[in-house]
């Protein structure tokens, strides 16, 4: 049986270690998709590759389980309160962090905000719908006002239902599907549960307005000032 689902992935060997093929072959079997295809994109800590399942066009993300950054990963999860107390070495810390982007969007999902539905994580894999767009920076927007209104929109929900800073917002991590914002790549998404966890984790929020806010300003010639923008996001308004 794993025999012949693993000629499914052979094209991909040597590009998957074995416990992430034992981990597709698993998915695979219990029918979270039908088919593995080409690389969406490669990446030092990932890859994005197609799958499909019948008619669904799915994206499927793979955390790779060796080079990783492991400094910068442990401090995006040692100082998210629901992640507090996990240590481990290298494999542990990217299979938490692959668990915290899925949690992390599916909270977005149960706010309504913009993401990928993401079905199933399981180890370092997550399944999630395709987005049939392109990212914001090879994106020429029609009406950027309006996208940007959207987005602080978005940014509001992030912030004040689903409370959490995405920490890594910019024209990278932004899809955009028929003129509206998709936010993805939710790994280093932060729990703000109470004021005091605000204040500590603050300079991610600035950070991710200031990007977004002169990627605008850059490129479509705007003249918005982040702080601003910043504090119609806390107030809400
Ligand atoms: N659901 C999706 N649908 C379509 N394309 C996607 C989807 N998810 C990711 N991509 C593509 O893959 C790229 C990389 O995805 P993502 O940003 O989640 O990972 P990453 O940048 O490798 O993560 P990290 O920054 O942790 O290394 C995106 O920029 C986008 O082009
Ligand atoms: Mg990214």
């Amino acid at each position: 049986m794993a025999k012949i689902s693993r000629e499914k992935f052979k094209v991909h060997e040597g590009v998957f270690d074995e416990f992430t093929l034992k981990t597709l072959e698993m998915m695979k079997r219990k029918h979270y998709f039908d088919e593995l295809g080409r690389a969406i994109k490669t990446g030092k800590e990932g890859d994005v590759y197609f799958a499909y399942r019948g008619e669904k066009t799915l994206a499927i993300k793979i955390f790779r389980m060796t080079s990783a950054n492991f400094k910068k990963i442990s401090q995006y999860i040692v100082r998210d309160y629901r992640f507090r107390n996990i240590k481990g070495n290298l494999r542990k810390v990217i299979l938490v962090w692959a668990e915290k982007e899925f949690r992390n969007v599916s909270l977005c999902h149960k706010n309504n905000i913009t993401v990928p539905y993401m079905y199933k994580q399981f180890n370092n894999v997550i399944i999630m719908d395709y987005i049939f767009g392109k990212m914001l920076k090879d994106t020429e927007l029609k009406n950027p006002l309006e996208f940007f209104e959207l987005l602080i929109e978005q940014m509001k929900l992030v912030r004040h239902e689903a409370k959490l800073i995405h920490g890594d917002l910019s024209e990278f991590n932004i899809m955009v599907e028929e003129e509206l914002p998709v936010l993805i790549d939710w790994g280093q998404g932060m729990s703000i549960k109470n004021e005091a966890d605000f204040e500590e984790l603050k300079e991610m929020q600035i950070r991710d307005v200031k990007n977004i806010t002169e990627y605008f300003n850059r490129n479509y010639n705007l003249d918005l000032d982040y702080t601003q923008v910043f504090e119609r996001i806390e107030k809400n308004e």
